[in-house]
């Protein structure tokens, strides 16, 4: 028994796995509901789940009164904001590093976040975050839920962008374990699923008593694809943001 799915290629560019970065920028600014990640800071926002999620692993890490959001949710028009003002405070090689060109942050997807120790001055470019104490603890425990640190150490040159200790990204539990497990950045993730297909051997994890698949859809020149999934599953699905889907499938 199986169930079809079709897959439009205007949808490719949605999705907890989108890849936003210098070489692919944010296409749709669709209708993504943005909700703040913690009351006391109304106006730092994040796509629903991936706030409500944050706020379980704050309560759960018991870092609620240690660690503050210093940025979210940001529309194209803050990013260019930010943007021109670092090169005017800071630089053209700073701004490089540390600040993505507007339409290319993944701050405009509601699925990044900025973290900084708590304490009386924070820097918004720059928060401190560091590895140790609650802020490791944080680190350690974020990929349990979905979250990575996205640009690590060592990976710059195929981010494009600097180490950010402070920098969270929700792709979603599996694939945060598996990027942090495998010392990916997401770009390297993004690419190593292509090898994983739909007809081909799927991804596997493990976890508890259920069996998760992972597998890649191209779109390719088609406008839409279909797919049969198994009856007994549950599955969610997101565009890499380039040229297919990401499906992972609960059984
Ligand atoms: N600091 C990250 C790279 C951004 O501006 O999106
Ligand atoms: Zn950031």
């Amino acid at each position: 028994m199986s169930t079809t799915l079709t897959l439009f290629k205007n949808e490719i560019y949605r999705g907890n796995l989108i890849l936003v970065n210098a070489k692919f920028p944010l296409v749709t600014h669709s209708n993504v509901e943005l909700i703040p990640t913690n009351e006391k800071y109304s106006d730092i926002l994040l796509e629903r789940s991936a706030a409500t999620i944050l706020s379980h692993i704050m309560r759960d890490v018991n870092c609620i009164d240690e660690i503050v959001p210093v940025s979210g949710y940001r529309s194209k028009e803050k990013q260019e904001q930010i943007y021109l003002e670092s090169l005017q405070e800071s630089g053209q090689e700073f701004t490089e590093k540390y600040v993505a060109l507007p339409n290319h942050s993944e701050h405009q997807t509601g699925l990044a976040i900025d973290l900084g120790l708590k304490k009386d001055v924070i820097d918004f470019i720059r928060p401190d975050f560091p590895y140790k104490g609650i802020c490791d603890e944080f680190r350690k425990t974020a990929p349990q839920y979905g979250f990575i640190e996205r640009y690590p150490s060592g990976k710059e040159t195929i981010t494009g962008i600097a180490h950010e200790p402070w920098h969270f990204r929700f792709v979603g539990f599996p694939h945060s374990k598996i990027i942090v497990e495998q010392e990916l950045s997401l770009e390297e993730y993004i690419q190593d699923i292509k090898k994983y297909t739909y007809d081909g051997k799927h991804l596997e994890v493990i976890r508890g008593e259920h069996k998760i698949e992972i597998f890649y859809a191209p779109i390719l020149s088609f406008d839409k694809i279909t797919l049969c999934m198994p009856e007994y599953c549950s599955y969610q699905v997101s565009g890499n943001n380039a040229d297919g889907f990401i499906i992972t499938l609960w059984r």
